[in-house]
């Protein structure tokens, strides 16, 4: 049995049920407030599926690599390893405000300290990352397939100085991810990330600081889910959102599991502000050639579980066409995952955003704009980085083709 804590208070309790499901039950008297999810809210019977986790729970499990660790690390202890497992291991440090800890276990979210900028200074070697993984990973209750941990670096905000010397003298929980990757497999990921981060950021969409280690071995961003007083505010992926298991991101349509389920958690007096940002994103994706913009890489935050819902900032966008020949998106538009023209996307912003015509156009040019804007950068790190050079023209390719899709041509 695990207890459930969300905003640093107890919640509830998470059992195993049946054969291979699990049920969880909010303690007595909970306020409204303490309510694991928008989709869970506090009520006397017990919220139950009969296979794995409910979505909020399972929600930050590593998928891959971690994941597979984990298991390697655990399992032989256990004699067997499921996602309740997982979950205890994880559970005191995750994304967003909830946490989980063993009956007895005192409620500690004691990560580790580890130096951003050592990160940042490393040359690539393998030998800092086996080091970080193998410290990191029992910390790091963070989802997705590429290798990733949680640190703590609580001087490393080097955006906001003057708001970071405010966080908390007894802050111990995790500051930042550090997301590496696989030579064999996705070669210059993390660079291809910070490109793509960038060019979010140049369309005017909102990215969490991030930054490229000297040798393109890691790119570390800040938690968007930390405030500077050292809470965590609620994070819900668009699994949770849509009751889906995480094995289900690739299930749903842009129209319907993103933009509308959107609109039906999103707090109104931001909503059309944030519709818009999520349209751009789409736009943004489709013209980086991301065929990973899943149900898991678009998430709400918020401050209080009843209160308003915003569209988290952005995360994870990636080119992945040029790992995937033949890559299209990772769910459907307007029926199909072919990569959208523009007139497919001009359709999704007025039906599901009640956008002008004028008003997309203004929109689809300022993702080309900001994506035209970014060539020079990847130019510029290609000419210095040799290692990077193939995969950066590759990219550069895609975006051309994306850019003209976006520009109906
Ligand atoms: N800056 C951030 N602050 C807080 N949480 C984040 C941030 N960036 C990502 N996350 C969370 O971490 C998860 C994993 O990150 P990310 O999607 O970048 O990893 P990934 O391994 O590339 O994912 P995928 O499996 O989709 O390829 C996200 O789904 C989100 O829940
Ligand atoms: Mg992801």
């Amino acid at each position: 049995m695990l207890n459930v804590w969300a905003d640093g208070a107890e919640a509830g309790l998470l059992d195993r049920y049946r054969e291979r499901g699990s049920t969880f039950a909010y303690l007595p008297d909970m306020p409204a407030s303490r309510a694991v999810s928008a989709t869970m809210p506090v009520r006397l019977p017990s919220w139950s599926v009969s296979f794995g986790l409910p979505p909020i729970f399972e929600m930050n499990l590593p998928e891959g690599f971690l994941r597979e660790r984990l298991r390697l690390a655990f399992a032989k202890a256990a004699g067997s390893f499921d996602e309740f497992d997982l979950l205890g291991i994880v559970g005191r440090s995750q994304v967003g405000r909830l946490r989980y800890t063993g009956r007895k276990d005192e409620r500690l979210d004691e990560v580790p300290f580890q130096s951003i900028d050592e990160i940042l200074a490393h040359q690539r070697d393998g030998e800092l990352f086996r080091y970080l993984l193998e410290k990191f990973a029992s910390f790091s209750g963070i989802s997705g397939v590429q290798p990733k941990i949680l640190v703590r670096d609580e001087g490393a905000f080097p955006d906001r100085a003057a708001s970071a010397q405010r966080l908390s003298q007894s802050f111990r929980g995790a500051t930042h991810i550090v997301k590496f990757w696989d030579p064999n497999e996705y070669p210059q990921l993390a660079a291809n990330e910070y490109f793509c981060l960038t060019a979010a950021r140049r369309c005017g969409l909102e990215v969490p600081p991030f930054r490229l280690a000297e040798d393109g071995a890691a790119l570390v961003i800040d938690r968007f889910d930390l405030r500077m007083n050292g809470t965590y505010r609620g994070f819900e992926d668009f699994c949770v959102l849509n009751a889906r298991r995480t094995d289900e991101k690739y299930r749903g349509s842009y129209e319907t599991h993103v933009m509308k389920r959107f609109a039906q958690f999103a707090s109104p007096s931001h909503l059309s502000q944030d519709l818009e940002s999520l349209f751009l994103l789409i736009a943004l994706n489709c013209g980086l050639r991301n065929g990973d913009a899943h149900l898991k890489n678009f998430g709400i935050v918020y401050g209080d579980v009843e209160g308003e819902a915003r569209l988290a900032p952005v995360y994870d966008v990636v080119t992945t066409a040029v790992y995937l020949r033949n890559d299209s998106l990772a769910l459907t538009l307007n029926g199909s995952t072919r990569w959208p023209h523009r007139q497919e996307l001009q359709r999704l912003a007025e039906t599901r955003c009640g956008l002008s015509p004028a008003r997309v156009g203004q929109l689809l040019d300022r993702v080309a704009t900001g994506i035209q804007e970014t060539r020079v950068d990847v130019e510029t790190y290609a000419a210095a980085h040799p290692a990077f050079q193939d995969v950066g023209h590759r990219m550069l390719q895609e975006w051309a083709d994306g850019v003209l899709a976006l520009a109906g041509r």
